[in-house]
């Protein structure tokens, strides 16, 4: 009985760590991108859906933190996205995470 009950924690925890990550992503997202980038509609910027579907996730975040470094290996004539240096590692992962939920499922 304890052993079921230890179990059935250990589930509840883990799914809501894993929930409290993916809605901080979306909340970066509502906060920081949404004006320029949507989800799967092409905006100022490209859809997080296309984004996902042709870059590495290190080329994400390096795009993220310092716009300025990445654009042109990107294949970019300007860089017209700010740099969000203050996100730490945890908030650009949880980004990450949240564009790669529209990558398609083929
Ligand atoms: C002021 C508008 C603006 C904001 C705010 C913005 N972006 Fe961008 N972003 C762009 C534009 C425009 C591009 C296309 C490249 C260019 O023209 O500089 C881009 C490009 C990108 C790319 C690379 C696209 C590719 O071809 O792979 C990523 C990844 C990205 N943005 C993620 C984000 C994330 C995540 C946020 C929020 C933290 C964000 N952007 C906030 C305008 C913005």
């Amino acid at each position: 009985m304890k052993t079921i009950f230890l179990c059935s924690m250990a589930v509840v925890l883990s799914t809501s760590t894993l929930f409290a990550h993916e809605s901080a992503g979306k909340r970066l997202f509502q906060e920081y991108c949404w004006g320029c980038h949507h989800e799967t509609a092409m905006a100022f910027g490209p859809s997080f859906e296309s984004i996902a579907n042709k870059r590495s996730r290190a080329e994400v975040m390096a795009q993220i933190a310092d716009p300025d470094a990445t654009y042109k290996s990107l294949g970019y004539k300007t860089n017209s996205m700010p740099a969000f240096s203050d996100l730490n590692s945890s908030e650009l992962e949880s980004l990450t995470d949240y564009i790669y939920k529209f990558k398609d499922k083929k």
